[in-house]
């Protein structure tokens, strides 16, 4: 039932209670940011999880916590660090915004996160939905939330046409949203319609048999659930190539050279590998880019890798230099051998050509 003085409709209060009683006993109420709830615990996961599915951030929002135990140790950690606990987790713009943001609440609100989704939307890397999140989740207070989940979940109950990412469709699905969410038990109200999307009412495999509100689902009495949400029509994706180079003295291949990444831009602040644009890495632009004399060049296999606005296909060379060039160091370049791997916050794809390139360089 709906509180005070509230305007919940029929259509808000069946679906909430049909939602909450399902949660009550099969929603998930062990992961780790619902122990222990505290509202930097809460917007950590949420920016992880904007992305990310939940298997994948755990471990990574384990060894944050660990690490930064509250929003004060995460806005004095150094840009490295972070980036490098981040890394792996792709979508850098939010490491790098997590980490302001936890540096402007630490200043400007003494540590304590606001409480409203006005305030919190001012924040970087705080949305609407993530703003909404915060409120109900960390406050248990009424705000309403929209991510991927919760976008399928209401497309199909009132079979709402066009693709959610769309400006007008998603202006439906949030006055949706607010009429279903009630006054009561936030908290748990947001964990169930995620939970409900991501357990019962999937993209594909979607288990209406055991929906709590199946009975008042319009795709499902019209049995239309495969046509919603509707898909965006896509556009084929640019692709770019560049050319990463792994260099190492001839005479010792137990050591490559890294290169730090300029903050802005794909991959910004992570460590990398010389990279150019040109597809062929000659012997001359080499030397007349990086001033080392190359002795032997060898090109290998080839890595596609999809970001969202374009396909990166990486051409990895590797780059035996004259003896003598390993005096090079400097703030963003470093000379790197195995061991010292894991001191550096790397891209996905190209910890995998590190690791095939030491793989095939054991002595
Ligand atoms: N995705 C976004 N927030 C989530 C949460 N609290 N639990 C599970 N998945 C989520």
């Amino acid at each position: 039932m709906g509180g005070f003085n509230q305007p919940v409709t029929h259509e808000g209060s069946w679906f909430a209670d049909q939602l909450l009683s399902w949660y009550d006993r099969h929603g998930r109420k062990h992961l780790p940011w619902q122990q222990n709830r505290t509202a930097y615990r809460v917007w950590l996961s949420e920016i992880m999880l904007q992305q990310t599915q939940v298997a994948t951030v755990i471990p990574y929002f384990l060894q944050f916590v660990q690490r930064f135990p509250t929003v004060h140790d995460l806005a004095r950690a150094s840009d490295d660090e972070v980036m490098k606990l981040w890394a792996g987790l792709g979508y850098y713009a939010r490491a790098r915004n997590l980490h302001s943001c936890a540096r402007q609440v630490s200043h400007d609100h003494d540590g304590i996160f606001p409480d409203t989704v006005e305030a919190l939307e001012q924040l970087p890397g705080i949305g609407r939905s993530t703003a909404g999140a915060i409120v109900a989740q960390a406050y248990n207070r009424r705000a309403v939330i929209l991510d991927g989940n919760v976008k399928r979940v209401l497309a199909r109950y009132r079979m709402i046409d066009g693709w959610t990412g769309k400006s007008t469709v998603q202006k439906q699905l949030w006055q949706l949203a607010e009429r279903l969410m009630p006054y009561h038990r936030s908290a748990d109200y947001t964990q169930a319609i995620m939970d409900l999307g991501s357990i019962i009412c999937r993209r594909s495999r979607r288990d209406c048999q055991a929906c709590p509100v199946a009975s008042g689902c319009d795709a499902h009495k019209t049995g239309m659930t495969d046509r919603f949400p509707q898909k965006q029509i896509r556009q084929p994706v640019p692709e770019k190539t560049v050319s990463v180079m792994i260099c190492y003295a001839s005479d010792n291949p137990h050591q490559i050279l890294l290169e730090k990444r300029p903050p802005a831009g794909i991959w910004g602040g992570l460590w990398s590998l010389p990279q150019c644009d040109v597809v062929h890495v000659s012997h001359e632009v080499f030397a007349a880019t990086y001033g080392y004399q190359v002795e032997r060049v060898e090109e290998v296999q080839e890595i596609m890798h999809r970001l969202t606005h374009f396909q990166l296909r990486i051409r990895p060379f590797w780059i035996a230099l004259r003896p003598g060039c390993s005096a090079i160091h400097d703030d963003a370049v470093r000379w790197c051998g195995l061991e010292q791997l894991e001191q550096y916050g790397m891209p996905k794809p190209v910890s995998r050509l590190v690791d095939n390139f030491f793989d095939n360089h054991k002595s």
